[in-house]
């Protein structure tokens, strides 16, 4: 699946970069670039994490 159009990055390029520790939305855009733009596919990002047991933590 298809998640970030901007940076043509799909679901399995997402989850094998948090699986190497890309914990965050933020370090998933430093890695490979989903989200780095429109920021449109952000909040699929937040739902995959949030799959994985990995809700995004509130700021402290
Ligand atoms: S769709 Fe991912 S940044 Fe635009």
């Amino acid at each position: 699946m298809l998640v970030c159009h901007c940076e043509d990055v799909n679901d399995r390029r997402i989850v094998a970069e948090v699986g190497s520790g890309a914990r965050c939305p933020d370090l998933i855009a430093e890695r490979c670039g989903a989200g780095s733009r429109c920021g449109g596919c952000r909040p699929t990002i937040e739902a995959l994490l949030a799959s994985l047991g990995l809700a995004e933590q509130p700021a402290a």
